[in-house]
């Protein structure tokens, strides 16, 4: 196997992409052969570029000196169609096996995919319907609905469907794979899970992190393209969607897809920009970009009727956290001893993986007092040695031919028609300024109620 990385010095591939494969090549899960090439436009000498790397990520990598012969790096600008020629020499000479696959990632900023896909084309680093060759694109794919559908038209022209994998990593992380499997496997779930029982649902993402060194990225995308338009609606269909005929990839895709083309937004929708962001590095002093967003969302199908859908997601925040709470209806039943309060399913994605419901019941002594209660299942508690991380499970997919935790390109499109619009909106809309977590989240509050005490 021959994994190609496109965007080599960024950050995603130091934190990521590298641990993810030198935890699958300590698994053996790797092919016997391979060949990691790292490709990025800075100067470095192989050896230290790899120490470089090896000097950035965190944890303990007993087999590094083993993995790291692997590791490749070419200096090249990809942007230089020419460049191409000296790489398809050296993939000649490292490719001895023609049914080798060979996969290339593309680790770097949408607007780059036309020209690198075109010209790997050109160059029979990549051949039509040979499915041993891959190419990942990573999210978001497109800037908005017309750059998405421009480059998903231009990928048909050249490879087919089958070799486009469109990753979300967030797919491939353990809470989300298991919201199906919790809402299908439990009846208990499942016959209750719409309009008539549920009050509200709330999805957020919290980062710690500011851009850091992405500013030039960042500030082209904001929160909304970062995160809205990918990780959250994609959690959000896989919350609301219908269950399919089939546990089949299709079928799933398609009930998605029926989601996303049934999303609705209503105001205010609540923008802000942390202080400080403007004198990030790449940042122009005049930027509006958001790193905190909270949109109010309903899905119009029949299980939901008006269940507002609320999507919290910034930067600079407190602690990295992120979550699924399904909030239940009040119970009809009126105790005098006290209040029954709501019940709650939340399904934690990060930084714990766990699965949690509070219920009502009596607390104990001679009284009759209705007392809240909780059931908390940690899903890593339970299992022997690690889950493993997003990435490694995508890149395995990859290399197995497994698209199922990839995004189709209806499903794409369809959210983006949804962030264009709210793009438009956003300019009629304040952008609230805030120092710290507690500062956004009250005025987030004090906009839609305090009832999202679990933010
Ligand atoms: N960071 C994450 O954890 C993360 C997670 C999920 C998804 N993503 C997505 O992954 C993509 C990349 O993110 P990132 O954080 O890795 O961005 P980044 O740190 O800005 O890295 C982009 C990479 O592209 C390289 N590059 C740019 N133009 C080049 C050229 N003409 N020739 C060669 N190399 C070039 C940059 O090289 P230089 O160093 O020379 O500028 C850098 O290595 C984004 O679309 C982002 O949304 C990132």
């Amino acid at each position: 196997m021959i994994f190609t990385i496109f965007g080599a010095t960024g950050d995603l591939t130091t934190k990521k992409l590298i641990p993810a494969l030198y935890v699958l090549f300590s698994d053996d899960q790797l092919p016997s052969h391979f060949i990691v090439n790292l490709i990025g436009r800075q100067p470095f000498e192989n050896d230290l570029f790899i120490e470089h790397i090896k000097g950035q990520i965190e944890g303990d990598f007993p087999e590094w000196d083993a993995f790291k012969t692997h590791l490749k790096y070419i200096k090249m600008d990809f942007t230089d169609e020419e460049a191409y020629g000296d790489f398809q020499s050296y993939m000649k000479s490292i490719n001895v096996n023609s049914a080798q696959e060979r996969i290339y990632y593309l680790a770097t900023a949408p607007r780059f995919f036309p020209i690198i896909a075109k010209v790997l084309v050109e160059n029979n680093l990549v051949v039509r319907s040979n499915m041993r060759d891959k190419i990942i694109f990573e999210k978001p794919f497109g800037e908005n609905l017309e750059t998405a559908k421009s480059y998903n038209h231009l990928l048909l022209g050249l490879i087919e469907e089958s070799q486009i994998y469109r990753i979300d990593h967030y797919l491939g992380k353990e809470m989300l794979q298991n919201v199906l499997m919790v809402r299908f496997a439990n009846k208990i779930f499942e016959s209750i899970w719409n309009h008539h029982n549920i009050e509200h649902i709330t999805i957020y993402a919290f980062e710690t992190e500011t851009v850091k060194q992405r500013g030039g990225y960042y500030d082209r995308s904001g929160a909304l393209r970062d995160m809205v338009q990918n990780h959250l609606f994609q959690t959000l269909a896989l919350v609301a969607m219908d269950q399919p005929n089939g546990l089949n990839d299709r079928l799933i895709k398609d009930e998605k897809v029926k989601v996303l083309e049934n999303l609705e937004f209503s105001s205010p929708m609540i923008y802000g920009q942390y202080d400080g962001y403007l004198s990030e590095k790449g940042i122009p002093s005049d930027s509006k970009t958001e790193t905190f967003v909270a949109l109010k969302m309903s899905v119009n199908t029949q299980r939901w009727a008006n269940t507002p859908f609320y999507l919290v997601t910034g930067k600079k925040m407190n602690s990295k956290r992120a979550a699924i709470v399904i909030t239940f209806k009040n119970s009809n039943f009126f105790f005098e001893s006290g209040q029954p309060e709501k019940n709650t399913l939340t399904i934690e994605i990060a930084p714990r993986e766990g699965i949690a419901l509070t219920f009502n019941g009596k607390a104990p002594g001679l009284q009759s007092y209705v007392m809240p209660m909780k059931m908390d299942y940690c899903h890593l508690c339970n299992v022997m040695g690690n889950t493993p991380e997003a990435y490694e499970k995508l890149i395995l997919d990859v290399i197995h031919d497994d698209a199922s935790l990839f995004t189709r390109w209806d499903e794409i499109e369809s959210s983006w028609k949804v962030i264009d619009q709210l793009e438009q909106l956003k300019k009629y809309e304040r952008l609230h300024i805030y120092k710290d977590e507690s500062e956004i989240i009250e005025r987030l509050k004090s906009e839609w109620g305090q009832f999202l005490t679990y933010l």
